[in-house]
């Protein structure tokens, strides 16, 4: 066993001590990152003159082959060591046992920790947002296809008012845009090195965090090293972009549920996207749907539970902060498992236009536009939103569409109606009639316009 403390100790420690507080079952992820941070670290010593130069070379050498052995399984955890740090120490010891134990002078493994994870959030954190603007931009592909598709739009789940499928898919696109840049900042919020914080109060021997910052192609350098050590909110802004994310795609997830439902009719899946029952021959269902929908509890959970964690810890480090971890990890997995699937559900949805067609010319969506030509004719709204009232009561009370209505049938309720009401009695004419930000074709242009410039910010923020 390579233990990185032990000399105060008379004995070994208890298995169950061992297997309680040990984290090398999942921070070997860290692995990469750990030894860019010990690698940057020895030059660090040797600026100092605390390393020759050469010796720091051979460590980030070493180092480098360590973590490639890491990446590839050539070397693993065993199961005494207590974290990836003790992995790398061991690993160091055994290639390199002259120069390795000069090397940790002056770290601690809560500024490195700190640091390696901060590394690891960089690289993964874009990452996501990666497969986020794939997601963005299906949503803005199919509404660019779907620009003349009509549906109803809702409100309280009750058919309100026709909008553009296109209008509808970009609402979704525009929610996802703002998790995009969230997830953005909380990400530039990491980038900072905690490294020369020592374990809490720096360190004596002449090292130079503004230098080992830059090394590590970092912001900048923290200003506290007690802050350095205990900060953890960058992981829970992460994990809050996450689950407000894991949110939105719920709320997507929703929407592809009901609209494949028998009931709504708008939408099919393709085969590839979808799953069936072992019992039940003829069941099509949407599960990365509802798993989509399903995943926003756990990426909720992850935020509370690191919150709950974070909450009443006093400075400096402790090891709760090891907590930090599994979270982080399991949101970023969920993530890049759950945005391309969803991209994929979507890029083959099959739209029945005639469906959403039909439910947004049926019943009485166009009660305010109608209210709102009677406005137009000088009709206070009121009288006019009593004046349609009564006219939606009748066709209702006659299994009629309101637009069935005759102009005859109208001018009883009001005079103000004139013929060209029947110009503004057409789902599409409705939504053609409303300018940004409503469903208007204008407007869904210019929506698609800026919602293609965010996403090929977004592309050149994270390649
Ligand atoms: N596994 C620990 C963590 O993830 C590493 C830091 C341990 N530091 C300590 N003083 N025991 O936080």
């Amino acid at each position: 066993m390579t233990r990185l403390w032990g000399g105060r100790f008379e004995g070994a420690p208890a298995p169950e001590m061992l297997a309680f507080t040990r984290s090398a079952g999942f921070d070997g992820r860290l692995a990469r990152e750990d030894c860019a941070v010990l690698a940057v670290h020895a030059r660090g010593l040797a600026a100092a003159g605390l390393l020759d130069e050469d010796q720091a070379r051979q460590v980030a050498i070493t180092l480098e082959g360590i973590a490639a052995d890491l990446g590839s399984g050539r070397l693993a955890a065993a199961p005494d060591d207590e974290d990836v740090h003790s992995v790398v120490e061991r690993a160091l010891l055994e290639r390199l046992p002259d120069v390795a134990p000069r090397v940790r002078a002056g770290l601690s493994r809560n500024d490195r920790v700190a640091t390696a994870l901060r590394l690891w959030l960089l690289r993964e954190g874009r990452d996501v947002v990666g497969l986020l603007a794939d997601l963005i931009e299906v949503l803005a592909q199919r509404a660019a296809e779907s620009r003349e598709v009509v549906l109803p739009g809702y409100t309280h789940l009750q058919r309100a008012q026709p909008v553009r499928l296109a209008h509808h898919l970009l609402a979704h696109a525009f929610a996802l845009e703002r998790d995009a840049r969230r997830l953005l900042d909380a990400v530039g919020r990491a980038d900072a090195s905690p490294l020369g914080a020592g374990a809490l109060a720096g360190s004596t021997l002449g090292l130079d965090p503004t230098a080992a910052a830059a090394a590590l192609g970092l912001c900048s350098s923290m200003e506290n090293s007690l802050d350095a050590v205990a900060a953890r909110d960058f992981v829970a802004e992460f994990l809050a972009a996450a689950a407000i994310l894991g949110v939105h795609c719920s709320r997507l997830g929703e929407e592809l549920v009901l609209w494949t439902s028998e009931e709504f009719g708008f939408a099919a899946l393709s085969d590839a996207w979808a799953t069936g029952s072992s019992l039940m021959p003829q069941k099509k269902n949407p599960d990365v749907a509802e798993l989509a929908r399903a995943k926003a509890g756990r990426l909720i959970g992850h935020l509370a539970g690191f919150l709950a964690t974070l909450k009443g810890l006093p400075l400096a480090y402790n090891r709760d902060l090891q907590e930090d971890k599994e979270p982080l990890f399991d949101a970023v997995d969920t993530l890049r498992l759950m945005l391309p699937a969803l991209a994929g559900a979507l890029r083959t949805l099959e739209f029945r236009s005639e469906a959403m067609a039909a439910a947004a010319e049926r019943g009485a969506l166009l009660a305010t536009d109608l209210a709102e030509y009677l406005v137009r004719k000088g009709v206070p709204f009121r009288d006019a939103h009593e004046i349609v009232g009564r006219a939606v009561q009748r066709a209702l009370a006659q299994g009629r569409a309101l637009s069935d209505l005759s102009l005859e049938d109208l001018r009883s309720f009001s005079e103000a109606f004139q013929p060209d009401v029947r110009s503004t009695l057409s789902a599409r004419a409705s939504a053609d009639q409303r300018p940004a930000p409503g469903p208007s074709s204008a407007s869904v242009e210019g929506q698609l316009a800026r919602l293609g410039r965010a996403v090929a910010e977004l592309r050149a923020v994270v390649s």
